[in-house]
């Protein structure tokens, strides 16, 4: 079907999703909402977060698109019940493909998430992780300061290693085989995750598992592409399109260019 992909987050963090995704399924058409204005989602309650994803879907629904993702862990885990039942198109989060992808590494069934605040307070990648497998122990962490140090492309310093020391200690201590990155930014801080993890702790990335089950959902309901034109690649923010784009290139790894402002 020749309609765009929506993908939509808080901010730039989306970019991460929005990258694997091009990289597995580079004839899609892509477009990328990203709600510069009101970002951070991560310490906004349930409801909040679940009306401002209301708004950007209706947006991406006048840009026609066949299929939403919602990059944003923080929306994956409190808006999509809402989300599914407003709107007719597949709309698919990042966190299903995560907790399914923990639960299938996990040798020893001990599964460490971290996340904003909001993530971790919703429980819900728990209870996604419990409804695959129940004997399955969840350890939980939030880690906030993870994400303005992604935006200002310091996940290699040692002030990343320093702060992932103080949050991660204590989970390391618990045993997890596995840790799910539950937000856009960590991806950008693996290697001092990592560290303190040590290497025998497997990461889950929930960008590279999202890109991995659109594609199949495309094939399975015969949503994919069928021409053979240049692909559309659409940016639209909410605010400061430029810090968008300066600060986006990091998270993409490609550049950005068209990125436009709106207002919803
Ligand atoms: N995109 C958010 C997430 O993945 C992180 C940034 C924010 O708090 O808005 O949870």
């Amino acid at each position: 079907m020749n309609r765009p992909i929506g993908i939509f987050d808080s901010g730039v963090g989306g970019l991460t999703v929005f990258h694997e995704v091009m990289k597995r399924l580079p004839e899609e058409d892509l477009i990328y909402f990203g709600d510069t204005a009101r970002v951070p989602y991560g310490i906004k309650s349930a409801e909040t977060v679940t009306r401002y994803s209301m708004e950007i879907t209706r947006f991406l629904m006048g840009q026609e698109i066949k299929l939403l993702i919602v990059a944003c862990n923080t929306a994956s885990s409190v808006a999509i019940p809402a989300l599914q039942s407003a709107f007719t198109i597949p709309v698919l989060g990042v966190l299903l493909p995560g907790a399914r992808a923990a639960v299938r590494y996990s040798t020893r069934r001990r599964i460490g998430v971290i996340g904003t605040e909001a993530t971790i307070g919703s429980s819900a990648y728990v209870a996604a992780i419990r409804d695959l497998d129940t004997r399955i122990d969840v350890h939980t962490q939030a880690c906030p300061l993870f994400v303005p140090l992604a935006e200002e492309g310091w996940g290699g310093h040692p002030i990343a290693g320093a702060v992932a020391r103080e949050y991660l200690e204590g989970l390391s201590r618990t045993g997890v085989d596995t840790v799910v990155l539950g937000c856009t930014h960590y991806p950008l801080l693996k290697g001092a995750i990592g560290k303190i993890m040590g290497e025998a702790v497997t990461l889950v990335d929930s960008a590279l598992e999202t890109a991995t089950e659109v594609q199949s959902l495309l094939l399975d309901r015969r949503l994919a592409r069928t021409d053979n034109a240049e692909p559309l690649r659409k940016y639209f923010v909410t605010d400061a399109p430029e810090r968008f784009r300066k600060v986006g290139e990091r998270f993409l790894q490609h550049p950005l260019p068209n990125v436009e402002k709106v207002t919803l």
